[in-house]
């Protein structure tokens, strides 16, 4: 068995905390979760409380300790904010170190120089919390898709500002008690004007059309207005007209080639249809919309912040250099991540054992109590009704069509065997699933 891969973290807040949870629990992952062991800690307060319970001895006001501390293999950046979080990615390079960073901030403005530092050292600069939080973005871009050629990347790409513009327009919820609820919930930014006023946004739009398009964009450079300015009548106006209002971010190439390639970023406010895809990305859920040649559409969807998705997309990163680490390690080993070999013996439940929520449509003769008695077979079998909800009734019959709640496939059969021997059920017209709403 290789050595453990120790980690230093950078910070304990939102994403820290989500990291060193992970860390601490790593049974029911993948088994490489348990080979990473938490070295050391940097915080700014050593007294402040926190969520997660850590051994004090771990903790240091020092950045520069855990770096430098020989047991540690990978450093994790999850302070924030420009300095000294460049200088500290820089050091960690410069001592041999892969980093792991969610920051979007430092990455948008310096990551040329962050990427050269770490091919200079034969290093591993991994980013993909840094943009739509838990959702994989940066490796497909990087890898999966690496096949097409890339003519757009759009999205909701700021989950703070999605968060307030949905429950703004649903519950028709107060500004600044939004925000509020953002912040406590650990989805806004250290100074929330970054999130409201689109330079979050603009960050990670810059990022992903570095990825995407394969030059660095100057970040100074992208057209940015954030929601702070937007006016509930248009909102209310869109709506009428069909349209949902999001705050998009676009990158697009201008031309089929060039040197250097024309790209076109924006970050604003934007009307988008209601049967759109993104139009659907609702509370602090991100979608990134990928269009290339020959792949067409494909559209990443997720939390876009938070401590438990951001987390998992760190750890995601420190895994893929524990990978890397432990497929280095001697001849004839490879990447058990890249390898994706089964680990443990896995088997089906009983078909009966299914559970899930069902769609079904009888037809029956239009008679007084059918919708009672048909509601009853459910309810004798344990099976609770979402709706149920009779059409078309006439001479020749009516329809009863049920919605239920999520119960098992034996449960499910058996009222339905008793509901079809009900005089006045016709027959069972049709038996789909139905996936559970986000709401
Ligand atoms: P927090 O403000 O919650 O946490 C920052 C942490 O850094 C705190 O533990 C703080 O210590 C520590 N810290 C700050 N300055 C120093 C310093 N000089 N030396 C040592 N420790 C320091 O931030 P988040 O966790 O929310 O964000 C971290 C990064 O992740 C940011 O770059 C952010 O943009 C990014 N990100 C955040 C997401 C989210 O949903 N929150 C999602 C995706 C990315 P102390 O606790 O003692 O104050
Ligand atoms: N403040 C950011 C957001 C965190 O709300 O999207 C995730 O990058």
């Amino acid at each position: 068995m290789a050595a453990k891969v120790g980690v230093g973290l950078l910070g304990l807040g939102t994403v820290g905390g989500g990291v060193a949870s992970i860390l601490q629990s790593p049974g029911e992952r993948h088994p490489l979760v348990n080979e990473l062991e938490l070295i050391r800690v940097a915080v700014r307060d050593l007294n402040r409380p926190r969520p997660v319970v850590l051994d004090e001895s771990l903790l240091t006001t020092d950045p520069s300790a855990v770096i430098q501390d020989p047991a540690v293999d990978v450093v994790v950046e999850v302070i924030g904010g420009l300095e000294p979080a460049r200088s500290l990615i820089l050091q960690a390079i410069a001592a041999g170190k892969s980093v792991v960073t969610a920051n979007k901030a430092v990455i948008a403005r310096h990551g040329q120089e962050i990427a050269e530092a770490a091919a200079a050292a034969g290093v591993y600069v991994l980013i993909e919390a840094a943009v739509g939080g838990g959702i994989p973005i940066i490796e497909p871009l990087k890898q999966s898709l690496g096949g097409n050629r890339i003519n757009r990347v759009s999205g909701i790409i700021n989950g703070t500002t999605n968060y307030i513009l949905t429950r703004m327009a649903e519950e028709g919820a107060a500004y600044d008690a939004v925000l509020k609820d953002a912040q406590d919930l650990g989805y806004a930014e250290a100074d929330p004007a970054a999130d409201v006023d689109g330079l979050d946004a603009a960050d990670k739009i810059a990022i992903l059309a570095t990825l995407a398009f394969g030059g660095s964009v100057e970040r100074a450079a992208v057209p940015t207005e954030g929601i702070s300015g937007l006016q509930g009548v248009d909102v209310d106006y869109a709506n009428q007209l069909g349209y949902g209002v999001k705050l998009l971010a676009v990158a697009e190439r201008m031309a089929a080639s060039g040197d250097p390639l024309p790209l076109s970023l924006r970050v604003q406010p934007t009307l988008v249809p209601k049967d759109h895809p993104l139009a659907g990305v609702n509370g602090v859920n991100n979608a990134i919309l990928v269009e290339g040649d020959p792949i067409g559409r494909v559209m990443f969807y997720g939390p876009g912040a938070g401590a438990g998705p951001t987390a998992s997309a760190v750890v995601a990163d420190i895994l893929n250099i524990a990978g890397i680490r432990q497929a280095s390690d001697g001849p004839g080993k490879v990447d058990p991540l890249l390898a994706a070999g089964s680990w443990r013996p896995c088997a089906l439940v009983e078909s009966g054992d299914i559970r899930q929520r069902h769609y079904v449509r009888f037809k029956t003769k239009d008679a007084p109590g059918v919708i009672g008695n048909v509601g009853g077979c459910f309810g004798q079998r344990k099976v609770s009704i979402q709706s149920i909800v009779q059409f078309n009734a006439s001479d020749a019959g009516a329809e009863i069509v049920v919605i239920t709640h999520e119960v098992s496939q034996r449960q499910m059969d058996e009222a339905l065997q008793a509901i079809q021997a009900l005089p006045e059920v016709l027959g069972l017209a049709a038996h789909l699933g139905c996936l559970q709403g986000d709401k």
